[in-house]
C-alpha cells in the first residue's frame, strides 16, 4: 500500500485540489484508492458530498491518520490519499510520519515559495521523500515555462528541493471539474487541466516505484534537482 500525503504549512496552495483529482485519476475498482481528509475545512469532503458516489470512499481524520491507514493495509487498498490542514499541528505530523511520500504543492510567488521550508523540514525530519509541485502557475508558452515559474525553480533550488520538472496550470476547469465533483478527466479527458494531472500522476508512480525498489530512482522527481 503506498501513502500519499498532500501538505504545505501555507493555505491555498492546491493540496485539496491536487487530492482530488489524483484520487479520481487513480481509482478503479481493481485499484482502490481510500481518501482521508484530515482538514476540519473538509474540501475534499465536500467535493466527495458533490461527487454522490462514495467512489473513492473517504474517511475523516481529527488528531491522527494511522488508525485509519493500519486499517486501509488490512483491507487490501492500494492507495491512501490524504490532505491536511495548511499548518504544522499532530495530524500533519502524523499523515507524514505514514506517508510514502509526500507532495508539497507551492504557487510560484515568493510568499508561497519561501512557506515550504517548514514542511520541507517535517519530512527531512522524518525521513521522508518529499517533491514540491508548482501549482497555480501561468501558462507556459511555445513550451517556455512563464518567467515566474523559473525564478519560483531556482528559489527552491536554494532549498535543495526537488520539484517536478512539471507544473500544474491555473486553469478554470479544474475549478469546474471540482464544482461537479469530478476529476479532470471525467470532466474533460482531452483537455490541458486533465493532461497536467494525467502527468503529474505518472510522476508520482514513478516516484513511488523507485522509492519501494521496483525501478530505478534515477530522473524520479523525489531526487531531482531543482
Ligand atoms: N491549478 C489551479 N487552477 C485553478 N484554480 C486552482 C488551482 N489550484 C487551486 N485552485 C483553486 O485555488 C483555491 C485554493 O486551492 P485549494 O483549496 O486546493 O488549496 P489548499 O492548499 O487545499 O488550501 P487550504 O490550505 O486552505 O486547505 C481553490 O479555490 C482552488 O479551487
Ligand atoms: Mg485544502
Amino acid at each position: 500500500m503506498n501513502v500519499i500525503v498532500f501538505a504545505s504549512r501555507k493555505g491555498g496552495t492546491g493540496k485539496s485540489t491536487l487530492t482530488a483529482h489524483l484520487a479520481a485519476q487513480v481509482h478503479k475498482a481493481s485499484k482502490p484508492c481510500l481518501l482521508i481528509d484530515a482538514d476540519p475545512q473538509g474540501s475534499l469532503t465536500l467535493w466527495h458530498k458533490l461527487r454522490g458516489t462514495n467512489e473513492p470512499p473517504i474517511k475523516t481524520a481529527v488528531n491522527s491518520v494511522s488508525g485509519i491507514v493500519a486499517a486501509a493495509k488490512r483491507d487490501g487498498i492500494e492507495w491512501v490519499f490524504i490532505d491536511t490542514p495548511p499548518n504544522t499541528s499532530a495530524v500533519v505530523e502524523d499523515a507524514i510520519k505514514n506517508a510514502t511520500m509526500v507532495i508539497i504543492p507551492a504557487r510560484p510567488g515568493v510568499f508561497d515559495v519561501n512557506a515550504v521550508q517548514e514542511t520541507i523540514q517535517t519530512c527531512r525530519a522524518n525521513r521522508k521523500p518529499y517533491a514540491v509541485v508548482l501549482n497555480g502557475a501561468p501558462a507556459s508558452r511555445d513550451n517556455a515555462e512563464s518567467r515566474i515559474v523559473t525564478i519560483a525553480r531556482e528559489a527552491l533550488a536554494k532549498f535543495r528541493a526537488p520539484v517536478w520538472g512539471g507544473q500544474i496550470t491555473n486553469r478554470s476547469d479544474l475549478l469546474m471539474a471540482l464544482g461537479h465533483g469530478e476529476g479532470a478527466r471525467e470532466y474533460f479527458a482531452e483537455g490541458r487541466a486533465a493532461a497536467e494531472i494525467g502527468r503529474l500522476w505518472a510522476a508520482i508512480e514513478r516516484s513511488v516505484k523507485a522509492i519501494r525498489g521496483t525501478s530505478p530512482s534515477s530522473g524520479a522527481m523525489h531526487k531531482q534537482a531543482a
